[in-house]
């Protein structure tokens, strides 16, 4: 494993984060029972990931207790979270209240067996709930930070609804979070321009999230992200092969599969600290590691001649999100 410096936490982490949510949410959204999501938990820390990331809704703060059982629990980075809204990202103006996410806090210690958590983030917060987390509930973050329940404090974005990371870009100049949860990718690298040049600034660690996600797991889904970004006028359908939108990857030497190519894309970008890998398969998360771990990615993965003139172009260039997103 590899270990990367967390902006100002000053902590040291594993490049690779284990995710415990998205779509597999560790297997147990098809059906993996919490002790064999354990497993998967148990696997990531012999494989030598220190960072994990769990959420109060993943269902999977369970899991992540069992799976930290008997390991030294200092030598893990655990991130869990809350939503603001009380039923779940963008439900403002129904927000929780300090007590209401103090005792998620609590429910999430307890799932979590832990005393503490090191890094709490206030979750999937749109610009609209931006205010609100930081002047209701943030006071009440501390309160517990102070307490010791809480080592950093971080915040996550709405990536399927926020692509061009506006509530990200009115934080991080408030300088409150010592840690953000970003969206980029392959179909959507702007957090480069918009994102990391303010983390950078002010030294926030950055964990990224849809790294892979659905729209780019296999050749049939991003053929899918990409047609509903082409209907949404996202993308400009003649700057690409609407077949087969990542055919300038293949039959690039060094390049193993769209999966691989996806991670390394993300690993080696300046700015960027954990690389979330979500799954319920052990093989995969090994497969993940390693395409994580491969050194930087070759010349053509840089922005193609191709993609390079169509950003100049007067539509959208192949940069939005990836539009199937659970949470
Ligand atoms: N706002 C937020 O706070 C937020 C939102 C989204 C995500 N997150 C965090 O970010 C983490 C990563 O989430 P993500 O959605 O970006 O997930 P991801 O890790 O980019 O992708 C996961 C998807 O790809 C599949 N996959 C993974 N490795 C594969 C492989 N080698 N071959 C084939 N398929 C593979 C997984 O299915 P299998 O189970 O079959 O492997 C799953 O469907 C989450 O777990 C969560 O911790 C946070």
């Amino acid at each position: 494993m590899e270990f990367v410096r967390l902006g100002r936490t000053n902590e040291s982490v594993s490049v690779a984060g284990l995710g415990c949510g998205g779509h597999s949410q560790l297997g147990m959204a098809r059906g993996a029972t919490a002790q064999e999501a354990a497993d998967l938990v148990r696997r990531a820390i012999d494989l030598g990931i220190n960072f994990i990331d769990t959420a109060l809704v993943y269902g999977t703060e369970e899991a992540v207790g069992l799976g930290m059982e008997g390991r030294d629990r200092s030598k893990l980075f655990v991130s869990t979270k809350s939503w603001v809204g009380k039923g779940g990202a963008e439900t403002e103006p129904a927000y929780l209240t300090p007590e209401e996410f103090t005792a998620n806090l609590e429910s999430s210690l307890r799932r979590l067996k832990t005393d503490y958590v090191d890094l709490f983030h206030l979750h999937g917060v749109s610009l609209a709930q931006l205010d609100y987390a930081r002047e209701v509930l943030l006071p009440e973050v501390r309160r517990h930070q102070q307490a010791g329940k809480i080592r950093f404090v971080g915040i996550t974005e709405v990536f399927r609804h926020d692509t061009d990371h506006r509530m990200l870009q009115a934080a991080l100049p408030l300088n409150d979070f010592d840690v953000v949860m970003v969206g980029f990718n392959l179909l959507n690298p702007s957090a480069r321009k918009t994102v990391f040049p303010l983390t950078m600034q002010h030294d926030v660690g950055t964990l990224i999230m849809f790294a892979v996600r659905r729209g780019l797991n296999s050749v049939e889904n991003t053929r899918e992200a990409v047609a509903a970004m082409i209907e949404a006028g996202e993308v400009d359908p003649a700057s690409i092969n609407p077949d087969d939108p990542l055919d300038f990857l293949r039959g690039t030497p060094g390049i193993k599969s769209q999966i691989e190519a996806a991670y390394r894309f993300c690993r080696h970008e300046p700015g960027a600290h954990v690389i979330l890998t979500g799954t319920g398969s052990a093989a995969h998360l090994e497969e993940n590691i390693a395409s994580i771990l491969s050194s930087a990615r070759p010349a053509p993965l840089r922005p193609t001649s191709r993609m390079a003139r169509n950003r100049q172009g007067p539509r959208r260039d192949f940069r939005h999100s990836i539009r199937n997103s659970g949470n």
